[in-house]
């Protein structure tokens, strides 16, 4: 019998000759027992080594789609119809190139132009050449070293460095922490931080939501012993707890033998006032759990974060997390000491933070001159977002859908909300725009919302 085989230039000769009469005996072309050319015939019909059959014959063999008779040759086995199936399509990924430029007044970015990526590297690189294969799952000790001492002067904070753990971002170190305690129910204000509700969802864990007011988290009412809040700039309203409210709450954790989750994300940047305390730095009873992050300060994209446990709680959390291993990679963590310890953290921040200023005044400025009074900024004293409150007419969904329409993504406020969603605000993050995309987008929204109105 005579094989149909066609062979072309671009593969392997042997992998086309296997292929082939594989597809053939799976299509049931050539049925059980056929007897398969010799190799000889079959290499003079190809006009290929016998070498080169004979490598195909013998996976063929191996794969168990043929067998061969001593003297007699190789003949096709008997393969289940089970077994057949259709050559796997070959995929073409394509990048998808993203052409449209949107002006990003997302929440949650941070100017990435700016990062020092040279003393990175150039630290970077040093840490590969150290080959530490050391990396307890708590975080190195060297950085969380430096951390104590970034706390101690930054946010007036006394810990230890055994009191740190280092994590891969808020989710993962707040789903950590819930678990550790193993409550049936926690509190988180309302409005709050969805990445936080979301990992209430994961874990199946009730969550009620705390209402804020205009001193911030108000005092649960509800039988719960974990609240979850942001004191010094609420996510998203931005509102400043009041010293009386953050003494109402540690009070409260007192009293029902609670623990409070400060989440201090974005203090660093402070443009009114001097730097709002931390819950922590008030409690005596160490009733607070301290969430920092370096998503603000450095990069998202760098995921590291870092909690502070009350030491009569660390024996505990340590023999919780006995077989945990650690989240964050530990060239990244060595980098980010030494980082520290050389002085380029603090001085990063104080420049990111003139930086931030004057783009938080850019788009102030442009909020007013181009949207108007009508439109009210809200919770612009810290942080990279402020809340825009629309104009009359004209609500968040629509507002976000034209924005996006004419190239400026903006994030909406009701979904942060669990209860009495509001329906007139959205939410504009200046971290990463330049000034002059904050300009012209502040424009764009100006015209399409006017457009709108009018
Ligand atoms: C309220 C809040 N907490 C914490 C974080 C930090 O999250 P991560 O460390 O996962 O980047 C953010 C970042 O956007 C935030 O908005």
């Amino acid at each position: 019998m005579e094989l149909q085989i066609l062979l072309t230039e671009n593969k392997r000769k042997y992998k086309q000759i296997y292929e082939q009469i594989r597809q053939d005996i799976l299509k049931k072309k050539l049925p059980a027992h056929t007897q398969l050319p010799a190799k000889r015939r079959l290499a003079e019909q190809l006009n290929v080594s016998i070498m080169t059959v004979q490598i195909a014959y013998e996976q063929l063999k191996s794969e168990g789609y043929i067998y061969s008779v001593e003297r007699g040759g190789y003949f096709v086995s008997e393969v289940d119809e089970d077994f057949y199936f259709e050559e796997p399509k070959f995929l073409n990924f394509k990048q998808t190139n993203v052409t449209h430029r949107y002006i990003n007044f997302k929440n949650g970015q941070v100017d990435a132009e700016v990062f020092p990526y040279k003393t990175w590297n150039r630290l970077y690189k040093k840490q590969l050449n150290e080959r530490d294969s050391n990396h307890p799952w708590q975080g190195m000790n060297n950085l969380r070293v430096e951390i104590a001492k970034y706390l101690q002067q930054a946010r007036g904070l006394s810990v230890e460095p055994e009191q740190i753990y280092l994590f891969s971002g808020f989710q993962q170190q707040f789903m950590n922490l819930c678990l550790f305690f193993n409550q049936s129910a926690i509190g988180i204000e309302d409005p709050g931080f969805y990445r936080a509700n979301a990992v209430c969802d994961q874990l199946k864990l009730q969550s009620y939501g705390i209402p804020i007011d205009e001193e911030g988290c108000t005092v649960p009412t509800e039988n719960i012993k974990l609240l979850y809040t942001t004191p010094a700039h609420q996510y998203p309203t931005g509102t400043v707890m009041s010293i009386g409210r953050r003494t109402e709450l540690l009070r409260w954790a007192d009293k029902n033998d609670a623990y409070i989750i400060e989440d201090d994300y974005d203090s660093e940047f402070r443009y009114k006032g001097s730097p709002i305390p931390t819950l922590s730095h008030l409690d005596i009873k160490e009733k607070t759990i301290y969430f920092g992050t370096f998503s603000k300060t450095l990069l998202p994209s760098l995921r590291m974060s870092y909690l502070v446990i009350p030491s009569h709680l660390q024996l505990d959390f340590e023999a919780f997390n006995t077989n945990q291993k650690a989240t964050v990679s530990a060239i990244d963590q060595q980098v980010l000491a030494h980082f520290m310890s050389e002085g380029f953290y603090t001085s990063h921040i104080a420049k990111m933070r003139t930086l931030y200023r004057m783009k938080r005044e850019c788009l102030i400025t442009n909020i007013k001159n181009q949207l108007g009074e009508e439109y009210k900024i809200k919770g612009d004293s810290a942080g990279l977002h402020i809340i825009l409150e629309l104009r009359e007419g004209i609500n968040e969904t629509k507002a976000i859908e034209l924005a996006k329409k004419n190239g400026v993504e903006i994030d909406a406020v009701s979904t942060m909300y669990q209860c009495n969603k509001p329906t007139n605000k959205v939410m504009i993050g200046y971290g990463a725009p330049s000034m002059e995309d904050i300009q012209r987008g502040a424009g764009l929204l100006a015209s399409v919302w006017h457009d709108f109105l009018n």
